[in-house]
């Protein structure tokens, strides 16, 4: 057996469908880029079935990317595994993964057919997509609460049909690692033709229990793990990449396997989502979290400080998590300012670094220090510039204990100076964004909102991430400045953008965007 763990990323799939977590085409192909340099195996890119925003994001990071192969996600049924096949034909490196439930409770209550049929329709959806490409992946959906005779039966006949990955899903993060590993073993036996086919799990952390249950499969055979970066995905999310590949990596004389992850790469890899999709991470979150690597107690300080090894287990350097956190200053130059750019991860051209160069200048004269977090909020706001229908232009708040807070906003849109316009508010923040509410005209609702100091003390950046929905539709923005009324403002507006771009990449006509903005 192999003593290579393929990684199969489903960041862009199963954790692109988590609340607040969605991302656009463009987004989307940024994650991939940087999924690529990871080094992951497997890229499920989206289902290209679900809309027409999905097919492109697949076809378009199959036509880039080289490295890992790029998967679609099609359910078993004749127009999934045909929309699969359109997005990624004549790309470079891809393959299928198809899917269909298999427990008595879904076949009964979901899909209203019975085994023979679920039988069938994987068999039929394999063959047809192995007509295409060579890899074919099959999952068993809600696995864990099948019969496991059964879930042997379909499995072999998957085989059969041309399968080459059996993956295992734990759907809805029911199973326990002990009954995981029972489950996994048993399958490796009961299939028929098992060796022909790498078995795969795809753990869901309801109980918390995702990323132990990916090991402990790892542990009776599987030899892939699906997870996703900083473990979003549906309800309690996916097995968490890092914390895999770091358990495999740190504990390798335990598990006697490893991966061809970068490691160095996956601080980055966690920003990077973290930025996109404006969803944050807990701070004690295992390997990426801000504390991951931070000592606070004296007795441990004084311990790692005498030998790191006493309280650390992993060096934040083998996961690429920068220790040097004073950088730069009003004082520093262009070229300071590109090294550390590159440092954190991101390749800027003159043009950008000219760009992010003046921010960077005004926001030095408002910081003594400026961290690495502001650096990578000055280039993530660089690349989200340009393709923007909304623009703030200014805004000026009058607040205090004797007046009623008030907000005075200009705008562009569409390249076009709006009318300036003033609106009232409960506070200063909720003013700013009525009146960016009004200028757009579109009645959104704000469903959250989060405020963070991107770095310690009074000059920090104040960081927001806003959630706003609309006809059902649902974007989430990000904004940062040292003041926490235009971060505030910021955010709303970029919020704004993505709902659009989400409606553009839905294919919502004239007509329909004029009647859902009432006009
Ligand atoms: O959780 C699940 O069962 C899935 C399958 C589509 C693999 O996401
Ligand atoms: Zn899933």
């Amino acid at each position: 057996m192999s003593d290579i763990v393929k990684i199969f990323d489903t960041t862009l799939r199963d954790g692109e469908q988590s609340p607040g977590c969605s991302m656009n085409t463009e987004e989307k192909l940024i994650m991939a880029r940087q999924l690529q340099k990871l080094g992951v195996d497997y890229i499920e890119a989206g289902f290209p079935a679900s809309s027409p925003g999905d097919f492109d994001a697949v076809q378009k990071i199959g036509n880039e990317l080289k490295g890992p192969k790029v998967l679609a996600l099609c359910r078993a049924d004749d127009e999934d595994i045909e929309a699969g096949i359109n997005s990624l034909k004549g790309t470079h490196n891809w393959g299928i993964h198809t899917f269909i439930a298999t427990s008595d409770l879904h076949l009964e209550s979901k899909l209203n057919i019975d085994r023979k049929t679920a039988i069938k329709k994987a068999v039929k959806a394999i063959t047809r997509a192995r007509k295409f490409t060579d890899h074919v992946e099959f999952s068993a959906e809600d696995a864990t609460r099948s019969d496991p005779v059964f879930l042997a039966e379909i499995l072999s006949a998957a085989i059969k049909a041309g399968a080459n990955v059996l993956n295992v899903p734990d759907t809805v993060g029911y199973i326990t690692p002990q009954e995981f590993y029972q489950l996994i073993i048993r399958l490796m036996n009961d299939v028929k033709n098992a060796d022909k086919a790498v078995f795969s799990v795809h753990c869901h952390n309801d109980l918390g229990l995702a990323v132990a249950n990916s090991l402990i499969a790892v542990e009776a055979g599987a030899r892939q793990v699906e997870c996703t970066v900083n473990g979003i995905g549906e309800r309690a999310g996916n097995a968490s990449m890092e914390e895999i590949v770091m358990a495999l990596t740190v504990r390798n004389q335990h598990y006697k396997v490893s991966t061809d992850i970068d490691t160095k790469q996956i601080f980055k890899s966690s920003r990077l989502l973290t930025k996109l999709t404006g969803t944050v991470i807990q701070a004690n979150k295992a390997v990426v979290g801000a504390n991951a690597f931070a000592h606070e107690a004296g007795i441990h300080q004084a311990g790692v400080i005498k030998n790191p090894l006493t309280y650390e287990i992993m060096k934040p350097e083998l996961v690429g998590a920068s220790i040097n956190q004073l950088v730069l200053g009003k004082h520093s130059g262009r070229a300071a300012l590109n090294g550390r750019i590159n440092t954190l991860g991101y390749d800027v051209t003159d043009d950008e670094l000219k760009k992010i160069f003046k921010r960077f200048k005004k926001l030095a004269d408002k910081k003594k220090i400026v961290y690495d977090e502001d650096l990578e909020v000055l280039v993530m706001e660089e690349r989200s510039t340009g393709i923007e229908k909304y623009k703030l232009m200014s805004v000026n708040v009058t607040s205090g204990t004797e007046t009623i807070p008030t907000a005075t906003v200009v705008m562009e849109i569409d390249g076009k100076s709006m009318p300036a316009k003033a609106s009232l508010g409960d506070g200063p923040v909720d003013a700013a964004l009525n009146t960016i509410r009004e200028i757009v005209g579109i009645p959104c609702v704000l469903t959250s909102f989060v405020i963070k100091a991107a770095t310690g003390g009074t000059d920090a950046q104040g960081v927001v991430t806003v959630s706003i929905e609309w006809e059902g539709i649902k974007a989430t923005g990000r904004g940062s400045h040292t003041d926490i009324v235009i971060a505030s403002a910021r955010a709303f507006v970029n919020a704004l953008n993505r709902l659009d771009l989400f409606l553009k990449s839905r294919s919502v006509t004239a007509d329909e965007m004029e009647e859902l903005q009432g006009i």
